[in-house]
Formats: structure tokens, sequence, C-alpha cells
């Protein structure tokens, strides 16, 4: 084996398709939970409520019942109160439980004795983020992408039948655009060329950016969508949050890609794209599908590259184009260890300069 081959080493198995805790994740688009209204989503394996009360705020609640487990999210929900739609039990949305309609004043339990579980929640720049973990007194920020003037907004929501690492690497991987994503208005074979891009790691969290540079010449989409070639900046922070950022000076663009794992073996990729262009609302529809083609393309790619390896080849990590799916892992491997060692995490990686054909 050279020097530029890894096999995926061993102890990456101790890293693979977990779900990283203690970490805000992506929930849904803050546009999908109307006033009034709540929905559920599975995230990590766990069932959780997520509603907007009458007046407007976020709040999630564990979607079982504590009487029987039945799902409260098909119940009725006034915007004040949730009403278990088996025995009526009713919750607020801080958790409390407020009538068990089958007790008499003498019975255990009465109201007071119960309480659902309640989960942090954040609406931040249209999205919903609901965080996963105990450490409820020191959240993290809430990931979020830089600033933009009057900004549009688009939501894609896709699932992906593969874990979470699958699904990340999936879509960071810098080398695999010219072969899955065909099109007009990308890429094609005859455009790959060498590039080299800097990185560095990301200051009080784990995770790397891919400095600021020059958009790639054959992103033409870029180009005729801001009128001018931008640089591009692009973060990547653990659990799953990649940001990129591309800016002609006048206008941007900005790109959040948010996995979820909803069980070990199902992860919902969320693509937010926000942009500032004049006359930008007309883009919409016209990016939308093109969005979801994309994510189309990179989830078959996915599904391929899982079916592979449910036969559990060996598989290698390639220098330079695999190394970011490298750093992916090791960053993953401090963070259970810091978890473990019940210390801050060390950001592992140094500053680098990579090289790839793409
Ligand atoms: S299961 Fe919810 S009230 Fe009985
Ligand atoms: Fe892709």
């Amino acid at each position: 084996m050279t020097e530029s081959v890894s096999s995926e080493s061993a102890d990456d198995t101790t890293v693979k398709g977990v779900m990283l805790r203690e970490a805000w994740y992506y929930a849904l688009a803050a546009n999908e939970l109307r006033r009034r209204s709540t929905a559920h989503r599975t995230l990590l394996g766990e069932p959780i409520l997520i509603g907007r009360d009458a007046a407007g705020k976020v709040f999630a609640l564990r979607d079982t019942c504590p009487h029987r487990g039945t799902l409260l999210s098909r119940g009725a929900f006034d915007g004040r109160e949730v009403e278990c739609p088996y025995h009526g039990w009713r919750f607020a949305t801080d958790g409390r439980c407020t009538a068990i309609p089958s007790q008499t004043d003498t019975q255990r339990p009465q109201p007071a004795d119960v309480r659902a579980k309640t989960y942090a929640v954040a609406e931040h720049q249209g999205n919903v983020w609901v965080y996963m973990g105990d450490k409820r007194e020191s959240l993290p920020p809430v990931p979020e992408v830089p600033a933009l003037g009057k900004r549009f907004q688009i939501h894609v929501t896709m699932r992906f039948p593969c874990n979470i690492d699958l699904a990340v690497i999936g879509l960071m991987d810098p080398a695999h655009g010219a072969f899955v994503h065909r099109s007009a208005l990308w890429r094609d074979r005859a455009s790959i060329h060498e590039k080299q891009k800097r990185f560095s790691p990301v200051a009080d969290r784990l995770g790397w950016r891919m400095d600021r540079h020059r958009a790639s010449s054959n992103s033409r989409a870029y180009g005729l969508f801001l009128g001018g070639a931008p640089e591009t900046e692009i973060t990547y922070t653990l659990p799953s949050v990649r940001v990129e950022h591309a800016t002609t000076g006048r206008y941007g663009y900005c790109g959040l890609t948010a996995c979820t794992p909803v069980t070990a073996d199902l992860t919902d990729v969320h693509h937010v794209m926000y942009w500032d262009v004049p006359g930008g609302a007309m883009w919409r529809p016209l990016i939308q599908p093109i969005a979801r083609r994309f994510l189309d393309q990179d989830r078959r790619a996915v599904m391929a590259m899982a079916e592979g390896q449910a036969f559990a080849p060996s598989t290698m990590l390639v220098r330079d184009a695999d190394t970011q799916a490298r750093w992916y892992f090791q960053l993953k491997r401090e963070w259970l260890a810091a978890a473990a060692e019940d210390r801050a995490p060390r950001n592992p990686i140094a500053p680098a300069t990579l090289t790839w054909r793409s």
C-alpha cells in the first residue's frame, strides 16, 4: 500500500454510524409549522412532537404519551395544550400534565405527578433545530449561515436510506461532481482539472473550513446566478452541518446542508439555500427543482455505495480527495473521546493544502 492510500482504519468502526449526541439537529423548515399545529419527527431514534403555540413560539415534546405511549402528535392541539387522542390526557407546551380525565380526585396519579419530556428547540434563519442531549444548561450556538441582505430562501429535504456517515461523506465528497451531477448547468467529465484548496481548522468547534477562494471556473451555475465569479468559503462542523458562502462582493449565496439521523440507517438531508440577488424571488421556481434533482443524484449515489458496503468490502480513503472524509471520522472520534473524558474537545486538524482532480 502506498503512502497516498490508506485503508479506513479499523478503529473507524468505533465511530461509524454512531449518532452523536449533545448537539443541535435540523428538525424542519420553520414554514412547515403553522401556528397551533404540531408535527412528528424522529431524530436519532427518538419520537419528537414539534409544535408552534398560539403566540408563534416553537416547542418540542417527546412524542409518546406518558400514559400508554400513543403518539401525542396524532391528537388535537389548541395552541396551548396537546391532547392525547387515546384517553385525553393533556400536556402544556412545557411538558406539564394538565388533565387526566379518567382519574377521580383521590386516585393516583394526578396531573401534577406526570410530565412529558421536553426538548430544547430553536428557530433561527427559517430553520427549526432540536437539541439532542442532556446538557441543557450549556447549549452550544445554533448552526447558522453568515448574514445576507434581503434574502430569499428555499428548503429541500430528502431521506437517504443510509446511516449518517454515508450521507455526510457522500455530500462533502469533492470528486463525484462530474460523475453524479452531469447536467448542462453544472459539470461534465471533460471539465475535470487539478485543484488545490487551502483548509484550516474551525476555532472552538470540531470542524474545518475550506478557505475563501475563487469559485472554480467549471461551476457555471454560480456565475449565471450571481452575475460574476464569486469567492466561496465552505465550513463543515460536527455533527453534520455544512455551510457554503459565495459572494461577489455585491450579491451573495449561502447554502446550509444539515444531515439528521432519523434512525441508525435512515438520514434526513436538509438543504437550505439563501440568496439576495435583486428580483431573487423569480429564481425560486427555477432553483427548487434543480436543488431537488441534485440532492436526488446524491441520494442515488450514496444508495449504491450503501448497497455495496453492505457486503463489507475493504475500502480505502485516498489522498487528497478523501481527506475530508478522513477528517470527519477523526473529529467524530475526538467528539466521543472528549465526551467520555468529560472535557472540552480539541480540534485535531492542522491547516493543510489539499490537491485533487475534479
Ligand atoms: S395513551 Fe395517552 S392518554 Fe392514554
Ligand atoms: Fe453531490
